[in-house]
């Protein structure tokens, strides 16, 4: 069921639109929307969802930030637990509870601390450790992207759309995930030879502790290494970024894109929202009207310039908000336009 969409006009060529590009990726299973706040990034992965299910595709539509927006967004509440979306069928959303997942963070953590300090026969209390290991704001992001990991490997569902990119964690990750192994290897390399050197002036063969902290970074290291591989693989993962037709969410993505074109992560284009079509526009319009659409059509040709062939498909302007399905549904059938 798909609602037929007035054609925009718009002023520049679109190379591949996003319906295309689903075509073209048939196994695309993690999208996600980044792009400077307030441009409709929540908005844009709620029409991407609901046009993913409409295709026939079983998606979950989650959101790992602490101020969620997905329930407000589809009038519906989705907090705590992934919920049947009404109205649209193979749809589940999923606000994600960031207080637990940081209560468990912080648990775990603990529990790592205190076994090292009791282990290295330091004498102190784990809290002064933990609640510097914990207070600072990347915590807080770092157990969020734990979330999104956990969800992804749990593999319930055929795609997955993410309300935010997260795009300081995603460069982190995958900087981060070079710097483990380095480490992990150079602490797995003086174990063994530690050990090598204790068998030899005990003679025993007694076998070796356990080594917890060890264990965990083993884990650690290979739950990084198996999110990178999946979220640098172009078949599967898909970053898109979303402008409006100014300068400064232009310059926000304009970043974002040069970042994870050097990380290697996927990026899956561009959307321009909020377009306001000069042909609907009476020649009686207000100045301040007309004043916006010259400008946005000045920045439509920048956009152009700027990403070329990324720009894969254009959404505009509605008179309201975008809340509830049938608003979700309208903005779907925009976002997967055949080209103009
Ligand atoms: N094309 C559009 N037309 C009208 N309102 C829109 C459009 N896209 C988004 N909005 C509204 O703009 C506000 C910000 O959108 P949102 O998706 O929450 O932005 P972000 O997640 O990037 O901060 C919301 O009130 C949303 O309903
Ligand atoms: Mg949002």
């Amino acid at each position: 069921m798909s609602t037929a969409v007035p054609t925009l006009t718009i002023p520049i060529t679109i190379q591949k639109t996003l319906a295309q590009f689903m075509d073209e990726h048939p196994n695309l299973r993690y999208t996600f929307f980044g792009g400077k706040g307030g441009v409709g990034k929540t908005v844009m992965a709620g029409a991407a969802a609901v046009g993913l299910a409409q295709r026939g595709h079983r998606v979950l539509l989650a959101s790992t930030n602490p101020v969620h927006s997905l329930s407000s967004m589809l009038d519906q509440d989705v907090f705590g637990k992934p919920t049947p979306v009404e109205g649209v069928p193979n749809l589940w959303a999923y606000e994600i509870d960031t207080k637990d997942t940081i209560e468990r963070a912080k648990k775990d953590i603990r529990e790592k601390i205190s076994w090292f300090l009791k282990y290295a026969d330091i004498k102190g209390r784990a809290d002064e450790f933990v609640e510097a290991a914990t207070m600072n704001p990347a915590f807080e992001e770092s157990a969020m992207f734990e979330n999104m990991i956990e969800l992804i490997f749990k593999d319930e569902y055929d795609v997955y759309v993410f309300d935010t990119a997260p795009t300081a964690n995603a460069r982190r990750l995958l900087g981060m995930s070079s710097v483990y192994t380095l480490w992990v290897n150079k602490m797995i390399q003086s174990r063994e030879e530690a050990r090598q050197l204790r068998l030899k002036l005990s003679f025993s063969k007694k076998e070796e502790e356990e080594d917890p902290l060890l264990d965990y970074l083993i884990t650690f290291q290979k739950r990084i290494q198996r999110a990178k591989a999946l979220l640098t693989d172009p078949e599967k993962t898909a970053f898109f970024f979303v402008t409006l037709p100014e300068a400064l969410p232009i310059a926000v993505i304009r970043r974002f894109i040069n970042w994870f074109t050097d990380f290697g992560i996927p990026i899956g284009g561009v959307i321009v929202n909020m377009y306001m079509d000069p042909a609907t526009i009476p020649p009686d319009a207000d100045e301040f009207v007309k004043n916006r659409v010259t400008m946005q059509q000045r920045y439509m040709k920048e956009i152009e310039q700027l990403f070329g062939p990324l720009v894969r498909t254009v959404v505009p302007l509605f008179d309201t908000e975008v809340r509830g399905v049938e608003m979700l549904k309208r903005t779907a059938a925009y976002l997967f336009a055949p080209a103009p």
